[in-house]
């Protein structure tokens, strides 16, 4: 599932986030990427134990967590501290996969399911920067307003096309959720969605009860906590 969360953060926030990333101090991307990664990636990121990203980071959490449908649609568990990238002067990634477990900064392993990039930049202040993913039905460019997020399948290929004016900043993670399949994720969504649908147009009534019933206990089927 290709999941578009609008409005994750308001232009203020995305405002003020920006304006202490442009003064931050940058270094090479290729410090966090694994041995098939480092080849293709050519940005530059904040350092992951750096002050700044996490407490820029924890904002981000913040208000992921007021997001009823990244809630929904995540169904997270544990997330990777969040990281931050910028892309300038023809920077890209070529096409990729992200590492499938990452290590905590507790030394714990965490099994990466959901791959989430937050925009922090308008599109109409740079060219090119297009995140692609690639996945059973084809290949989908991405670019988002600023405070728009996306998330994807970790196991998808993907890739971030050259910036050729202007610079691509963003904020990226990874989590690992309560509910590992892709598949059963996404059907629990289409599920809980449509059950909200049906709840504003007619109200409460017992065949919602028995609904929303059935969606926990699928929850409770699938869900690994
Ligand atoms: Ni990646």
């Amino acid at each position: 599932m290709l999941l578009h969360v609008p409005q994750v953060l308001h232009a203020q926030a995305v405002r003020d986030m920006r304006a202490a990333l442009d003064a931050a101090d940058w270094v090479d991307g290729r410090a966090t990427a694994g041995a098939q990664g480092a080849g293709v990636k050519h940005n530059q990121q904040l350092a992951a134990d750096s002050p700044l990203a996490r407490t820029l980071g924890r904002q981000v959490l913040q208000a992921l967590a007021r997001s009823s449908l990244f809630r929904a649609a995540a169904l997270p568990q544990r997330f990777v501290p969040p990281l931050f990238n910028r892309y300038q002067g023809g920077g890209r990634y070529g096409m990729h996969v992200d590492g499938a477990v990452q290590v905590l900064p507790d030394g714990e392993n965490l099994r990466t399911d959901l791959s989430c990039t937050l925009f922090l930049t308008d599109p109409q202040d740079y060219d090119g920067g297009e995140l692609v993913v690639a996945d059973t039905y084809g290949t989908h460019e991405v670019k988002l307003p600023a405070g728009d997020l996306i998330l994807y399948p970790s196991t998808s290929l993907h890739r971030v096309e050259p910036v050729t004016r202007g610079a691509r900043v963003s904020c990226f993670f990874w989590l690992q959720s309560m509910v590992r399949d892709d598949g059963q994720r996404s059907m629990l969504l289409e599920l809980d969605q449509a059950l909200q649908k049906l709840r504003a147009r007619h109200g409460d009534s017992e065949e919602i009860l028995a609904l929303t019933a059935l969606y926990h206990n699928l929850l409770r089927a699938w869900a690994l906590t």
